[in-house]
């Protein structure tokens, strides 16, 4: 790591530090098509901007940044997210796209010269914080999601994501399929925080990606019927909450059996009151697993419980095994022989966008308590120079020719 890439890794960390900060929580609230995703939008352009780079907008409003002309040749894009998930940490998402940047300069402060254009992207909502389904903004460039679906999703507001692009001055119509935008993406390396303990227990500060555990996101809806906590029997009740709490532990119970995961961690109860008996309740299921089928027997178990309380269930996501290019992971474990592999159960835009062919690769850098999705999630800045080393290595060999000299 040379001191100016280290110098340019400090300040953009410094910058985005505050960008979206609660004061009470320390977690970071970076949804999408908000003030905060504003000014991350606005700060990811200045970095461009700065470097003389040509931002680039596609139809779902992924910001591109780059190095050379990619509809001469298809380039090599490193970069990741912005946005957060509620109260999230300050590594999920940005650590890619300042290590791409801090790489960059790297690259050019050697004067490197690369043979192949070289892209920086930061993708629009990966999270799905605000309207629920994860990576929309890769999802929709790559047809994985279709612009009708997704401007007819609503936060927790009711605001449609069509009112909410319109608000920030962007035109629903325009989003969709972005063929144009994708083939210009020869290759795409994503370098993201570990979000798990693989890389303590291996004692190496980077590790390459091979997978990612097929997942996905359940809606589920119990009816009930409103009431007054007080004076209706419990005989006579019909409490939304009952169910729903019945199939939480149901998924507990088929996750471990199927040696799944699932997760309800957002709820809306309906009134809302105290003193009301809930008359309506929804929950949303994460569930993941090391292959579909049992992932997929899991979600079964949980439908079947969902459904002895009459509760609808509505499939909101879905994303099958990914598994990252070979080539692609031979070429990066010969710039970076001491990396381990790991596969995670976290999801990613490199997994939607290996979905549609793109040879992609990730990097992961070690996280000393293995915490994400929380305001306690870390890397230790020598672990993320790390990070920056291991992506420059990666980004040389990709966009190479090697010359001698320019290796880093
Ligand atoms: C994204 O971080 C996810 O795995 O949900
Ligand atoms: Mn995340
Ligand atoms: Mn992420």
């Amino acid at each position: 790591m040379t001191s100016g890439s280290a110098r340019s890794f400090d300040r953009q960390w410094a910058e985005l530090a505050q960008i979206g900060r609660h004061a009470q929580t320390g977690g970071y609230r970076r949804y999408a098509l908000t003030r905060e995703d504003h000014e991350l939008r606005e700060w990811f352009a200045g970095e461009a901007s700065s470097r003389g780079l040509d931002l680039t907008l596609d139809r779902m409003g992924n910001q591109w940044a780059w190095w050379g002309d990619p509809d001469s040749t298809p380039g090599v894009v490193a970069g990741s997210h912005l946005d957060s998930v509620p109260d999230g940490g300050a590594y999920d998402g940005p650590l890619g796209v300042v290590s791409a940047f801090a790489a960059l300069d790297r690259l050019r402060n050697s004067g490197f010269r690369p043979q192949r254009p070289l892209g920086i992207v930061n993708f629009a909502d990966e999270e799905g914080a605000r309207f629920g389904v994860a990576c929309a903004g890769s999802r929709v460039i790559t047809g994985a999601l279709a612009p009708e679906r997704a401007l007819g999703l609503r936060d927790g507001d009711g605001v449609s994501m069509a009112d909410a692009l319109r608000s920030a001055g962007r035109e629903p119509e325009l989003i969709g399929p972005d063929p144009e935008a994708l083939r210009r993406v020869g290759a795409f390396v994503e370098l993201h925080v570990e979000q798990g303990r693989g890389l303590i227990d291996l004692d190496q500060p980077v590790a390459l990606g091979t997978d990612i555990w097929p997942h996905g996101r359940w809606r589920l809806t119990f009816p009930g019927e409103a009431n007054h906590a007080g004076t209706t029997r419990l005989d006579d009740r019909r409490d939304a909450m009952i169910g729903l709490a019945s199939t939480i532990l149901a998924a507990r119970s088929a996750a471990t059996t199927q040696g799944c995961v699932a997760t309800i961690g957002k709820t809306v109860i309906t009134p809302g009151g105290v003193n009301a008996i809930p008359s309506a309740a929804t929950g949303w299921l994460d569930a993941r697993g090391a292959d579909e089928a049992s992932l997929r027997r899991t979600v079964d178990e949980v439908t079947a419980a969902a459904a002895d309380w009459g509760a609808t269930v509505t499939e909101e996501s879905w994303t099958a095994t990914t598994r990252f290019d070979l080539d692609l992971l031979a070429r990066l474990r010969r710039v970076l022989p001491a990396a381990p592999l790991l596969g995670t159960g976290a999801g990613h835009d490199a997994g939607i966008l290996a979905g549609t062919g793109i040879p992609t690769g990730m990097i992961f850098v070690r996280n000393p308590t293995g915490i994400s999705h929380s305001p306690a999630e870390h890397a230790e800045r020598v672990d993320c120079l790390a990070g920056v080393d291991a992506l420059t290595a990666a980004l040389t060999e990709l966009v190479g020719p090697e010359t001698a000299g320019e290796r880093p």
